[in-house]
């Protein structure tokens, strides 16, 4: 089911028109389903029956708002995080701290601090460097961290370059080569508990293969650092699974079908497994809902210029990422468009020679499966206030982040009384 439909000839999320919360609250707006996102997380979990005990760590980057975090502790799920802000976030919102997964390439002390202070499940090591940190950090506050190390299997995918986190030479992980005796140094150093191994190798993955690929190397990583006489307790599996954004393309492949590689490839690992899923859980459950400020003639096709733009919606600028648009009131008419944002880049375009509803001047749209990786990575370039947004939940809806007011944004930078001009 799909929780944004056409209802009375208008799209609705859940039982809530989009049109009233634009008129009440403004556009660019974001908006989600708790529906959406639960029955997401209900739909891994389901999948994954018969696997003993699973984690499921919710990738908090995908979407940080403390309300969509908070629906998500409610329905079981810890939280993968990578900073001191998602992890105080993630506490703040009731994930227990036995369910929090640290993980990052560059945790800083203070952040090691943090969570050591507050319980975590595990931090996810990224080399022996930074385990040689933990541990003094760990030692100096009496503690012990409980690590995994994150290996680089050597196998990269994902759906762009710049997401895709397994190939040998991207920045994250140990090498599984040099994995055996970092396991060695690191048992050695006196303020860590080695539980386990972690893998994560990309993200918006459209196939299992390569995932398949690397937990094989990873479950001959396990036996061998057994052999070596390391208890490995737990197995994090990473992230990663894709999400259907075009319908035109074929989806990438469903929980289910993962949910059964993992039991074949992990079978006989005897070790707790893990998973860090974001954009699963949430990218279905949420649309950029924009207003079309005006529609002015192009070379070959029309301009569609929207009051969204680059810095409410990155991933078609960083990642040439495809977002189905759609009219809030659609009226059966089609065109070819070019879609863009009023941000003074020509890289601010979310669509080229689309074809999709006709709109004009004052037209509602919304940027579909818009709910990972889009108000997280939002900014405030062209002095554009951050998106606000809105959490839906049957005929219920709530503002969850308001829109930041311009006169705040100004106030928060400051003119020293020194500042006088360019004179020496
Ligand atoms: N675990 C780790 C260690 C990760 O680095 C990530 C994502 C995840 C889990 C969650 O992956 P997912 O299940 O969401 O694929 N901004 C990009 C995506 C960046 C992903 C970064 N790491 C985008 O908009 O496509």
């Amino acid at each position: 089911m799909d929780d944004f439909r056409i209802r009375d000839g208008e799209l609705h999320c859940e039982e809530v028109s989009l049109a009233e919360i634009a008129a009440a609250v403004g556009t660019p707006v974001y908006v989600y389903s708790t529906y959406a996102m639960c029955r997401n997380a209900a739909g891994l979990a389901d999948a994954l029956e018969g696997v003993d005990n699973p984690l499921i760590a919710y990738a908090v980057k995908a979407n940080s708002n403390a309300a969509v975090v908070a629906t998500l502790a409610a329905a079981g799920l810890g939280a993968d995080v990578v900073s001191g802000g998602e992890y105080r976030r993630s506490r703040a919102a009731g994930v227990a701290p036995d369910k929090i997964v640290f993980s990052g390439v560059g945790k800083t002390e203070a952040e090691m601090a943090l969570a050591l202070s507050g319980g975590l499940f595990q931090f996810n090591v990224e080399s022996f460097e930074e385990a040689e940190t933990l541990s003094t950090v760990a030692t100096q506050m009496g503690l012990t961290a409980p690590i995994a190390f994150r290996v680089n299997p050597a196998v990269g995918a994902g759906g762009h370059a710049k997401i895709t986190t397994g190939a040998a030479e991207n920045k994250f992980g140990i090498p599984i080569g040099d994995a055996a005796e970092i396991y060695a140094g690191a048992a050695k150093l006196p303020g860590l508990n080695i539980q386990g191994v972690a893998v994560h190798i990309g993200s918006q993955l459209a196939s299992l293969e390569p995932l398949e690929e690397a937990f094989a190397k990873i479950g001959e990583l396990i036996a061998q650092l057994r052999s070596n006489g390391h208890l490995i307790a737990t197995a994090d599996l990473g992230g990663g699974l894709g999400v259907p954004y075009n319908p035109d393309l074929p989806p990438p492949p469903k929980p289910e079908d993962y949910a059964a590689m993992v039991r074949r490839a992990t079978s006989g690992w005897d070790a707790r497994l893990l998973f860090e899923p974001g954009r699963l859980i949430v990218a279905s459950a949420g649309v950029l809902l924009s207003r079309v400020i005006r529609v002015k003639p192009g070379a070959e096709h029309p301009f569609v210029i929207v009051d969204a733009a680059m810095n409410d919606l990155m991933r078609p600028a960083l990642y040439e990422a495809w977002h189905k648009i759609d009219a809030v009131r659609p009226n059966a008419e089609t065109w070819t468009a070019n879609v863009v944002g009023p941000v003074c880049e020509t890289g601010d375009t979310f669509a080229t020679a689309r074809s999709m509803d006709k709109v004009g001047a004052g037209d509602l749209v919304v940027f579909r499966t818009a709910g990972a990786y889009a108000a997280t990575m939002s900014s405030t370039y062209n002095s554009r206030p951050l998106t606000p947004e809105v959490l839906v939940h049957g005929d219920r809806w709530a503002v969850v982040r308001p829109r930041v007011d311009v006169e705040a944004m100004i106030a928060a930078d400051s003119i020293p009384d020194w500042v006088t001009g360019c004179t020496a």
